[in-house]
């Protein structure tokens, strides 16, 4: 990482619990970086309200006012570049990118996605992890790449599913889950730890390793 503490805008669409799980790490003085900008596409997203309490500069990129993928993308993007950021943080964010978007930043976007990837890609995870009878669940933050929900894996969280399990019950898990890795994640990139090469995500310049993936509470 060129500079001391990493520049990080963050994406979102609603209530942005993970967003206040990334700030709340930093104020904790766990991530040496800094949330330069909180980006949502929906104005009445909750998350922005979490970002402007603590005083995190916000804007709206509303995609309604864009009927052409790529041109909201390009929009998002001079947004995003306004603020000079070394990590882009997809957190909730509920929208779809371009190659050209996940190609401008590649190597330094990054996801978090609510099942243990590569299953379960996609919406509606926690119902689909019960209907498949999967005696494991958890969440998986990764690079993003073209490909969605494809991207190579930094982290995993994971959980047991129980016979009693709900949907909602399994997302609250999850979510703290969630809460745990991808802020361990941020710590990772922010730290310079993280790379990506081709395919690979790299730990310190040498292909991560499986025991690294697996998050363990550290
Ligand atoms: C999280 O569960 C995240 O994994 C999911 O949206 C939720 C946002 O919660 N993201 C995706 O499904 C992306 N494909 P939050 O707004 O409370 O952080």
């Amino acid at each position: 990482m060129a500079r001391d503490r990493c520049r990080i805008v963050v994406l979102i669409s609603g209530n942005g619990s993970n967003l206040q799980a990334i700030i709340d790490a930093i104020a904790a003085q766990q991530i040496a970086a800094e949330v330069v900008a909180v980006i949502s596409n929906k104005a009445d997203a909750y998350g922005l309200q979490r970002a402007q309490t603590v005083g995190i500069a916000t804007r709206v990129v509303s995609n309604t006012d864009y009927q052409a993928r790529e041109k909201y993308d390009l929009a998002l993007m001079a947004c995003i570049d306004e603020f000079n950021p070394d990590l882009i943080v997809l957190a909730g964010f509920m929208r779809i990118l371009s190659n050209g978007f996940v190609e401008h930043y590649r190597g330094r976007l990054i996801n978090i996605h609510p099942s243990l990837l590569p299953r379960h890609k996609g919406l509606h995870t926690h119902r689909r992890v019960l209907e498949a009878g999967d005696r494991e669940h958890g969440a998986t933050v990764h690079f993003v790449t073209p490909e969605l929900d494809s991207g190579p894996v930094i982290l995993q969280g994971k959980t047991p599913i129980h016979p009693a399990d709900t949907e909602q019950g399994l997302a609250q898990r999850v979510h703290e889950i969630e809460h745990q890795i991808y802020p361990q994640a941020i710590k990772w990139f922010a730290a310079g730890h993280l790379s990506l090469a081709g395919h690979t995500v790299l730990f310190d310049q040498q292909p991560i390793k499986p025991e690294q993936q697996l998050y363990s509470g550290r």
